[in-house]
């Protein structure tokens, strides 16, 4: 994994394989026909002064010589001929929205692949504030993200990542400037470290990874950086009626499991309960999937996946907020054994479910979680789930559904996403919908009755507010979609388990640091 620190020298001066820096499209001059029929062209970004300097001021000049627009992802590569000590400059497009955290962190991003199997890169990218120092390093550790265990023998797999990154800083300032710096790097990074962890968990075939997996792997890393764990095994979860995670999980060999992560900080200001979906395998259960849809269900665990690897990087950055962190973990299998549709479920919360379909499982195993987190009476509760395919339908596979129980809750994670550069949007939970859900034999059922299948993501999202205790703000994210990318790396979005949601529980929960 690439290791990112700060320079504040002189980066024309540095010793690297190659200098980093960003362009952004020029400024259009007008409208009048003899601009428009103007090539386009692109300037550079904040950072690049002294490297272009040092190349006689030539530098945009060669850009345009070499056809660069400033599109975002766009890559040029200009010899710098012993200008500089690195031997070339590599420019990399921002795009028409110039140096936002989010779009630097992308360039950073495609830099490092492109410069993958160099030992030592320089990054003269814009850097003015905390923020984009932060966006720089985490961009570069997370573009270089591969997963690679089950290919080591393969050409893409030697190439290995940009051994260091040195984020450039053009005044360092005084000692508190300084400090503020290398907070901000490790900051990205202890965020890149948080998505690469989710990342390996989602990624990970769901042979190697069973409840009792990922309970291990996340309560190892919690306890590696000072968080407490708890684990309820099967025994645990039938003797405490957890009948969801009980149910869902009795179709498989491998055996459900509850777990909570504690960080618990003197003084905390808050308490925040984070409970995430940890399907390890979902084949849908006796209703079962058709094939082409089983091919991504290894996925189904990324919200305790996002859950775990937030609580780690909470502690890690020492907040000053206390965080639960819930995985419902189960793998939903067709068996003898399985639940079938028709049985009831006694919850932990006590409500009886119908389950008329064993597809839905998730908020079944959701349900118990959140009642659970509830009983601690926690400030929030926010849940994170691939939880419908209507999720995906409706948004796409890059917005995550946003739901709640209160308004302005709803938009403080709003503010969040917005913050920490991941894309949700707020949906809402429609009263009247609620009767779909009514059950001739029980208090609820986990779907609408065959027919109901529209608005199936609030229907959803209409089951689990019935487990939230009253009073206390709940939201849910849908990630359905933007939990796996099925589509080629795009800035630092790398293929296959996305890490999506860690970036905003994270953004949540120091938005209670003061
Ligand atoms: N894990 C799936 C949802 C899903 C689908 C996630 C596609 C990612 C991509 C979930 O457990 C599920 O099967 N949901 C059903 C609900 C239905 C039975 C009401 C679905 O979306 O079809
Ligand atoms: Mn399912
Ligand atoms: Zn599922």
């Amino acid at each position: 994994m690439t290791r990112v620190s700060v320079l504040t020298t002189d980066p024309a001066g540095a010793k690297a394989d190659a200098i980093v820096v960003a362009t952004v499209p020029a400024p259009s001059a007008g409208r009048s026909g003899e601009h428009r029929r103007r090539a386009a062209a692109a300037v550079l970004a904040a950072g690049a002064e002294t490297v272009d300097a040092a190349l006689g001021g030539q530098l945009t000049q060669a850009l345009t010589d070499l056809g660069a627009t400033g599109r975002r992802g766009e890559l040029h590569r200009v010899t710098t001929l012993g200008a500089t000590t690195a031997p070339v400059v590599l420019a990399v497009g921002l795009g028409p929205d110039g140096a936002t955290p989010r779009r630097v962190r992308a360039a950073a991003a495609v830099a490092t692949r492109a410069l993958k199997g160099a030992r030592t890169a320089v990054f003269a990218l814009p850097a003015d504030t905390p923020e984009l120092v932060a966006a720089q390093a985490e961009g570069a550790i997370t573009g270089g993200y591969d997963f690679v265990e089950f290919r080591g023998r393969s050409r893409e797999g030697r190439k290995t990542a940009v051994g260091r990154v040195q984020v450039a800083i053009a005044d360092g300032g005084d000692r508190n400037a300084r400090a503020a710096l290398r907070r901000a790097v490790a900051r990205g990074t202890a965020i890149a470290d948080a998505l690469t962890f989710a990342r390996d968990l989602v990624n990970a075939p769901p042979r190697d990874l069973p409840p009792t997996a990922l309970a291990d792997r996340a309560c190892s890393a919690a306890e590696a950086v000072g968080v407490s764990t708890q684990v309820l095994d099967e025994h645990a979860l039938a003797d405490g009626g957890y009948g969801g995670l009980a149910g869902v999980g009795q179709g498989s060999t491998r055996p459900p499991r509850l777990v909570a992560l504690r960080w618990n900080p003197p003084a905390a200001s808050a308490h925040v309960a984070l409970v995430g979906k940890g399907i390890t395998f979902d084949s849908g259960g006796l209703s079962l999937k058709p094939p082409t849809s089983m091919e991504t269900m290894k996925d189904d665990m990324a919200g305790a996946a996002a859950v775990a690897a937030t609580v780690v990087a909470a502690a890690r950055l020492q907040l000053p907020v206390a965080i639960t962190g819930w995985l419902c973990c189960a793998e939903n299998m067709p068996s003898g054994a399985a639940i079938r549709p028709g049985d009831v479920l006694t919850m932990y919360s006590g409500t009886r479910v119908e389950v008329l379909n064993t597809d839905a499982e998730g908020r079944l195993v959701l349900a118990d979680g959140l009642h659970r987190a509830g009983e601690d009476a926690p400030d929030a509760i926010v849940d994170i789930a691939t939880l419908t395919g209507a999720a995906s339908v409706a948004l796409g596979s890059k917005i995550a559904g946003l739901m709640a129980n209160d308004d302005a809750f709803r938009d403080r994670v709003r503010d969040a996403a917005d913050i920490a550069g991941e894309d949700v949007w707020p949906m809402p939970l429609p009263a009247d919908l609620r009767e779909r859900l009514d059950s001739a034999v029980a208090d609820i059922a986990n779907v609408p009755p065959s027919g109901g299948r529209d608005a199936g993501m609030l229907t959803a999202g209409l089951f689990l507010s019935e487990f939230v205790p009253d009073g206390i703000p709940w939201a849910h994210l849908d990630i359905a979609g933007p939990a796996w990318n099925s589509g080629e790396t795009s800035g630092d979005t790398t293929k296959g388990g996305t890490g999506f949601g860690v970036r905003t529980l994270l953004a949540l929960v120091e938005s209670y640091c003061d």
